[in-house]
């Protein structure tokens, strides 16, 4: 499917676009796929087919074994120190000039669409690349240096975790308040390169639905969420996103 050549966007969408001042862009690990970055579920190389998220992406997984799960995040940490956003990151960056009030609202920890350039970016479930203590959440700029793994906070003493929002935790309110309102506002919703299956942020797509937005799946496989759309897309994002930009910024028509 990577190898298409050519995919038509729907006049009906771009006009919609057009003709729209408020949209959100809701984005999961597929959005990176093309740049190389490994999604949660379903692939061959997914992140969890080595370890369930229970055994990796909770505290109690810190708890029990907090180097295992440090090290799976330095390993992550240091991939994603090797690529670069892919040409979906920047259509999307390209749209936030072109669209009156652009939102992404991402479950990525990747930080590639602020690399691409986009600047309104909600990061629902934080930046891998950031760190706090387990225990009192003192935010930790530059990590220690020492041998420790993981390594302790120097205020508190106790270990160090990436500042990622695990299975079991709660999300940052004022993220998902934001969100959660502008999903309820906006005209056109963009479901990109997600299961789907991961709450707070699944619901959002039958919510855009219900408050009246055009809803609009990127995806090559069928979702969780796949009866909400209104155009469903079933190629790789960095392949569609470039053609809908490229249509907006061509189109002349109202
Ligand atoms: P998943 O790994 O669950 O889903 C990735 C989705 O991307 C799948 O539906 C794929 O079909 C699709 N996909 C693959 N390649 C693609 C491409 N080139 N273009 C478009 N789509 C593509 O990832 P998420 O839905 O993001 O949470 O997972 C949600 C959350 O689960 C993550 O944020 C993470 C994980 O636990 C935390 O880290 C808290």
């Amino acid at each position: 499917m990577s190898d298409v050549e050519f995919i038509e966007i729907p006049e009906g969408l771009i006009r919609i676009l057009k003709n729209s001042k408020k949209v959100v862009a809701l984005t999961g690990a597929g959005v990176s796929a093309e740049s190389g970055v490994a999604v949660f579920r379903g692939a061959k190389d997914a992140l969890f087919s080595k370890y369930k998220p229970e055994e990796i992406a909770t505290p109690e997984a810190f708890r029990k074994n907090p180097g295992l799960v440090w090290e799976w995040y330095e390993m992550r940490r240091k991939k994603l120190k090797e690529v670069k956003p892919n040409p979906g990151h920047y259509a999307l960056a390209k749209m936030e000039k072109i669209i009156d009030d652009f939102y992404i609202i991402t479950q990525n920890v990747d930080g590639l669409h602020r690399q691409a350039g986009s600047e309104k970016v909600i990061e629902l479930h934080g930046n891998i690349m950031n760190n706090k203590c387990f225990q009192n959440n003192h935010h930790i700029g530059e990590l220690p240096l020492s041998d420790e793994v993981p390594p302790k906070c120097p205020i508190c003493g106790s270990y160090i975790r990436p500042d990622v929002v695990w299975f079991g935790e709660y999300l940052d309110p004022d993220k998902i308040a934001l969100a959660e309102k502008l999903t309820e506002q906006c005209e056109v919703f963009f479901s990109i390169g997600t299961s789907s299956v991961v709450y707070p942020a699944a619901g959002l797509i039958p919510l855009a639905k219900e408050c009246g937005a055009t809803v609009v799946e990127i995806n090559p496989e069928q979702t969780e969420k796949s009866y909400c759309p209104d155009y469903i897309f079933r190629y790789p994002s960095g392949k569609v996103l470039p053609y809908i930009v490229e249509k907006l910024l061509n189109s002349t028509g109202s």
